[in-house]
């Protein structure tokens, strides 16, 4: 937050009645951003957190009593990380709002949809980068949505399917026309995955173009860019992604490694008992190893013990290994 001369704190920007109260975004990341990871970048700093996008069909069907545990589990919200967003995806507008009906009484500040993932599993159904094919039904979608909620609505594009079909603008005006209250952009093409670079000129023509909150992503990689990237593209918040695996201090200002690795290493146990509390022995052994592996890559210590700290299946040899005892 930044002070006024009076002495008032002014939010960074809002999202609805949410204050967001600092710049510092975690971006959404499918199969990183569990109730976990989201507490812990809350707790160092950033000031509004995203799940990664989880299925409209799966919300929908679980309650209709088809049962889906996997997504019910992805929806348990903790007061330790509010504010957060919930993003969506889906291909069907009617199956997509009735989720977002079912989330919104959730306690999340926003509830987000996903434009721009490109993989097959979602692209391929007509759902995240999919959708910026059509402008219209992103019009439609949005409008439909923003009738029938009461918690604000955001969307999450990328800046076009492939390098001649960059619709951004399009698209951008779209959303926010039909109600949105922030927009999130990541500055590449769906074709390009994360190869290039991102192009933060690019996100800054969306900020000139729409009257909401604009947030930018791609390519902060350590706390240097956070300016670089606010001040190149004029944007409301920047989102961190994979930066922050493995280093959610970057919310604080740190670069990877900066922190001594004997008060990184506090946290990290604290990060693999929180995984076992919310996920059990087996799954939360499986995915913290993902956050393991860059947590310790900066770690300084030797590979074949770092190997064999992510081999380990049992929770309590791997409770024992972080605490310096290594792995038998
Ligand atoms: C492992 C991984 C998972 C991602 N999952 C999502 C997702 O679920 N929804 C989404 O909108 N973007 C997703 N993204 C894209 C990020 O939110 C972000 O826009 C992109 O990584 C660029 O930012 P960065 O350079 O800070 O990582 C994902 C990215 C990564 C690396």
């Amino acid at each position: 937050m930044s002070a006024d001369s009076g002495g008032n704190v002014a939010p960074a920007f809002r999202l609805g009645d949410t204050e967001v109260g600092g710049r510092l975004v975690l971006a959404p990341m499918s199969g990183y951003n569990d109730q976990p990871f989201r507490r812990l970048c809350r707790r160092f700093g950033a000031s509004l957190v995203y799940t990664g996008l989880i299925s409209s069909n799966a919300i929908v069907y679980g309650r209709r009593a088809l049962g889906n545990a996997r997504t019910e589990h992805m929806l348990q919200f903790h007061s330790e990380e509010r504010p957060v967003v919930c993003q969506l995806f889906g291909s069907v507008d009617s199956m997509i709002i009735e989720a977002a009906q079912l989330v919104e009484g959730l306690g999340v500040a926003a509830i987000d949809i996903n434009l721009g993932c490109p993989t097959p599993k979602v692209a391929g159904s007509g759902a995240g980068a999919s959708m910026l094919r059509d402008v219209g039904s992103v019009a439609r979608l949005f409008a439909g949505l923003t009738r029938v909620l009461s918690v604000p609505v955001s969307g999450k594009i990328r800046l076009g399917l492939d390098d001649d079909s960059r619709n951004y603008l399009e698209v951008a005006r779209a959303i926010a026309d039909n109600g949105a209250a922030l927009i999130a952009v990541h500055g590449r093409t769906a074709v390009q995955a994360y190869r290039g670079s991102a192009d933060w000129q690019a996100i800054a023509e969306v900020r000139q173009a729409v009257g909401i909150p604009v947030l930018a992503s791609g390519d902060v990689k350590e706390p240097g860019d956070v300016e670089r990237i606010l001040s190149a593209t004029g944007c409301d918040g920047v989102m961190i992604g994979r930066a922050a695996i493995g280093n959610p201090w970057i919310f604080q200002g740190f670069g990877r490694g900066e922190v001594p690795w004997a008060e990184r290493a506090l946290v990290v146990q604290e990060h693999l008992e929180m995984m076992l509390a919310f996920h059990g022995a087996h799954q939360g052994v499986r995915r913290f190893r993902k956050h393991l592996r860059e947590y310790l890559a900066s770690s300084g210590i030797p590979r074949r013990e770092r190997a064999r700290l992510l081999a380990c299946d049992d929770p309590e040899q791997l409770r024992e290994g972080l605490l310096g005892g290594g792995i038998p």
